[in-house]
């Protein structure tokens, strides 16, 4: 197969990114945020979540976030839904998308959503059916597919398992997660091949978190496989709370140049996506020196 001659770039910076930053940003810099990612022509964006605040304090605010931002044209604000409360709450909120999220290995599925693989994915068959009943379209995530932070390798197949399910349920995608950033550029052509054996390749979504340094190139080794979607940070911003070590996305810039470099369109306007990169890390490094003072003077 020959590279797609257009990639959609799925902006998880927002959600992936703010998730597991210590400090919390307020939510008018998030809308602020948000328009940029907007106005640099990223349509596809995801902005929040709505699971439990205790778990993930730092998306507490996703229905304040959602009533602020101006419509989006061109995408949709997508949200992670890890349930029906959730899917409610994002409903209710506006959402144009929600994203369910599994897992490939079992220790990480107990600890990012306290259930087995098996019992997330009889949670989000109920999900799925009130967002086709309300006309909302689902996402799909497997974490782990590259390895796992609890049990090591994860198996192919584990992931082509979970990625089909995640599919008869009504994903429209599904977004294959190197939680960890552990995989290699092998390892990821055999994980996207076999899961192309299991659900038509144009479904198939990257998500690659950085900590080995070979996001790019493992992005750059499944392009030929039929994927046409990845999910990047600007900034690279983001990791996983439940996953120590985990490092963030690929940054969207670097995705943006790297496809433009291979002659392959995002519509994505650099100048702009490098201003909305200085914002949030210019306004992350503020929020920080804040947390910082407040604990010396508290
Ligand atoms: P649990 O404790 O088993 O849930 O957590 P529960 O059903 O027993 O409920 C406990 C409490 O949570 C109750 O409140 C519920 O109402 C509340 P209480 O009665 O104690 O006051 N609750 C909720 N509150 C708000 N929104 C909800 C919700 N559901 C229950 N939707 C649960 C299970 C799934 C809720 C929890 O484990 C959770 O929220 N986990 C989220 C973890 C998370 O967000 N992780 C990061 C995102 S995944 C990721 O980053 C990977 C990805 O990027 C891909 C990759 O890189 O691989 C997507
Ligand atoms: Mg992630």
């Amino acid at each position: 197969m020959t590279l797609p001659r257009r990639v959609r770039i799925v902006e998880v910076g927002p959600r992936d990114g703010l998730q597991n930053e210590p400090v919390t940003v307020s939510t008018a810099v998030k809308v602020e945020l948000i328009e940029r990612l907007l106005a640099a022509g990223l349509a596809s964006i995801e902005v929040g979540s709505f699971v439990s605040p205790a778990w993930v304090p730092q998306m507490a605010d996703t229905r304040a976030v959602l009533a602020r931002l101006p419509p989006n044209p061109h995408g949709r604000y997508a949200v992670l839904v890890p349930n029906l409360k959730g899917f409610e709450a994002a409903q209710e909120a506006g959402a144009g998308e929600v994203e369910v999220f599994a897992s490939a290995s079992e220790a990480f599925s107990r600890a990012n959503i306290n259930c087995s693989i098996a019992e997330s994915l009889e949670r989000f068959a109920p999900v799925a059916d009130a967002a086709r009943a309300a006309g909302i379209p689902v996402r799909g995530y497997v974490s782990c597919v590259l390895g796992c932070p609890y049990e090591g390798a994860v198996a192919p197949q584990a992931v082509a398992g979970v990625a089909r399910r995640l599919v008869e349920l009504g994903c429209y995608e599904v977004s294959l997660g190197d939680t960890i950033g552990a995989g290699t550029p092998d390892q990821a052509r055999a994980c996207v091949a076999a899961v192309a054996a299991a659900i038509p390749p144009e479904r198939i979504a990257l998500h690659c978190h950085d900590t080995g340094g070979l996001a790019l190139a493992n992005i750059r080794a499944c392009l030929d496989l039929g994927v046409s979607v990845v999910d990047a940070a600007v900034a690279g911003l983001g990791g996983c709370p439940y996953a120590a070590d985990a490092t963030g996305n690929v940054a969207t810039e670097a995705v943006a140049a790297a496809l433009d470099g291979l002659g392959i369109a995002t519509g994505v306007d650099p100048v702009r996506l490098a201003e909305a990169g200085r914002f949030i890390t210019g306004a992350l490094a503020r929020a920080r020196a804040d947390a910082e003072q407040d604990a010396g003077t508290g």
